[in-house]
């Protein structure tokens, strides 16, 4: 695998913008900002650039709006050229701006060739330094990826090698930047396993390099081949693997932080299916090659695994991720075949591109015999989510209302927007089948709800939590703060989530 995201020196400077020496000063402004709102530092900027910002604002060149980029020269300071980045109205402000405003600066400074940068907090966004500096650093980290490419003649990858973050106090320091630094590169190692070809990263693959990564962040690690799923009896996830010449993998990860109470444990499932043609119910060709992400859930988890393991989260957490490929080859399983679960319930294939959510069932049993008491996973599952909720907000799902409102709020500080979707049994039935307990698809009303209670079907009494993530984890569109191609989407909510139990712990 080629290396596709680099993680740049990140320090911390109280000194002023103009002493500060790198290659692109980088500075987040409001959309209603005049010379007066922020007197010293845009009128030492208006002098240092000639009037130029205030012209560019004056003929509207420059208006401030969301991620709006203005580079221009600066005369008599440290650092060459400045970026200004607009951060909106003051009042739509929330801090997931700033992360973004740090995405959008080391964007720009890599396309420009610049390798160093430094960023300016200003503290009249409400925002302490503490935050601040980890945002920036995250957003910083964020930006220095770029997707595997296999072109042989792309040129030489700029990165970055430093950050310097302004603040007016540095307090805090080192522990906020390692918070920043970490839940940046785990978002990295996710977005890089996920746009990887679906033959470099086969469920083999994928396991190999999931355990060494996991090993290198100090997790306890365990590979169970098709021979160990098959004393398990996990009917659906070998059900699945059967078009496929490629063996299946599930991967148990786990945090046992020392001096941790017995309980909670954490659950993280994650979807795992490195490519999904449909098998038998094969899908369209038209955008299939898209199906490689179909594993972004399970390398949400090991992501997040990562980050809960480095910054110490203060919980025990166990992560299942069962990867295989889903193909229609001779020994594949067909529409009105039965399957039965390790749990012992049946399940009719009505359709074998809902593949996941059978993958899933027997992973989520699988975390229960492990302990967890508190289950969240994480799946491209349903386009109908797409439809649902568009390219931007991951759908949630699961019971009772207190954990699923955890999870967004989770998600909220993440930077990873997600909204509630309702998974009342009155939606049960559209999944009944004539031969089996149930059966895999509910047809086309309600398609994310009716996933979601299959899934709902394996996790017992448990509190539950299920991320539907088909929209959210491959952008098709570039925007300033996210180039095209996986978003890391649902790592950093996850390990927010295990960093503040607290929170949680008596749900
Ligand atoms: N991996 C797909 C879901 C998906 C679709 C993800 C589009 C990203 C973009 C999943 O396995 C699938 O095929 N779901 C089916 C379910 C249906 C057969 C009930 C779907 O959404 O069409
Ligand atoms: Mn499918
Ligand atoms: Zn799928």
């Amino acid at each position: 695998m080629q290396i596709v995201h680099q993680t740049p020196s990140v320090d911390l400077t109280t000194s002023s913008p103009r002493d500060i020496a790198a290659d692109l000063l980088v500075i987040p402004i409001f959309d209603t900002d005049a010379l007066a709102d922020l007197p010293d530092l845009l009128s030492a900027l208006n002098d240092a650039t000639d009037g130029e910002i205030d012209a560019a604002r004056g003929r509207g060149e420059f208006k401030g709006k969301p991620y709006e980029l203005f580079l221009t020269t600066l005369r008599g300071w440290q650092t060459g050229r400045v970026a200004l980045v607009g951060l909106g109205p003051k009042k739509e402000f929330a801090p997931d701006r700033l992360r973004r405003a740090a995405i959008t600066g080391a964007l720009a400074a890599r396309n420009r060739g610049m390798t160093r940068i430094a960023i300016v907090h200003r503290p009249d966004t409400g925002v302490g330094a503490d935050l601040a500096a980890q945002l920036f650093a995250e957003g910083a980290v964020i930006g220095n990826y770029d997707g595997a490419s296999y072109r042989t003649t792309d040129p030489p990858r700029v990165w970055l090698a430093s950050v310097t973050i302004a603040v007016a106090d540095r307090t805090a320091g080192e522990r906020v930047l390692e918070r920043g630094r970490v839940l940046g590169e785990s978002t990295n190692v996710a977005r890089a396993l996920a746009n990887e070809p679906g033959n470099a990263l086969t469920p083999r693959v994928f396991a190999d390099r999931a355990a060494a990564l996991a090993r290198e962040a100090g997790l306890s690690v365990e590979v169970l081949d098709e021979t160990k799923i098959g004393d398990l009896k996990m009917g659906l996830l070998l059900g699945v693997a059967r078009g496929s010449a490629e063996p299946p993998r599930l991967v148990v990860l786990r945090h046992e932080p020392t001096g941790a109470p017995k309980g909670p444990v954490l659950g993280l499932i994650g979807k795992g299916v490195t490519f999904d043609t449909g098998g038998i119910s094969i899908k369209p060709a038209e955008n299939m090659d898209k199906m490689k992400d179909d594993m972004s859930g399970g390398a949400a988890v090991l992501g997040a695994m990562m980050a809960i393991a480095r910054l110490k989260a203060p919980v025990r957490c166990v992560a299942v991720i069962p990867m295989t490929e889903n193909m229609p080859g001779g020994r594949a399983v067909k529409p009105g075949d039965v399957l039965t679960s390790a749990e012992g319930k049946t399940v009719e294939i009505l359709n074998t591109d809902a593949e996941g959510r059978l993958v899933l069932g027997d992973a989520v049993w699988y975390a229960r015999q492990l302990g967890a008491t508190h289950l969240v996973d994480v799946a491209t599952l349903t386009g109908a989510c797409v439809v649902a909720l568009g390219k931007t907000t991951t759908g949630l799902f699961g019971t009772p209302d207190s954990w699923v409102e955890q999870v967004r709020k989770a998600s909220d500080r993440a930077g990873d927007r997600s909204w509630p979707m309702p998974v009342w049994d009155d939606y049960k039935e559209l999944f009944k089948s004539e031969i089996a307990d149930f059966g895999n698809t509910g047809g086309r009303a309600g398609g994310a709800i009716t996933g979601a209670l299959f899934i709902k079907e394996f996790i017992g009494e448990l509190p539950w939590v299920h991320m539907d993530i088909a929209g959210t984890a491959w952008a098709e569109e570039a925007k300033p703060y996210q180039p095209k191609g996986a978003t890391g989407v649902a790592v950093r909510t996850l390990a927010e989530l295990a960093l503040d139990p607290a929170a949680w712990n008596k749900i």
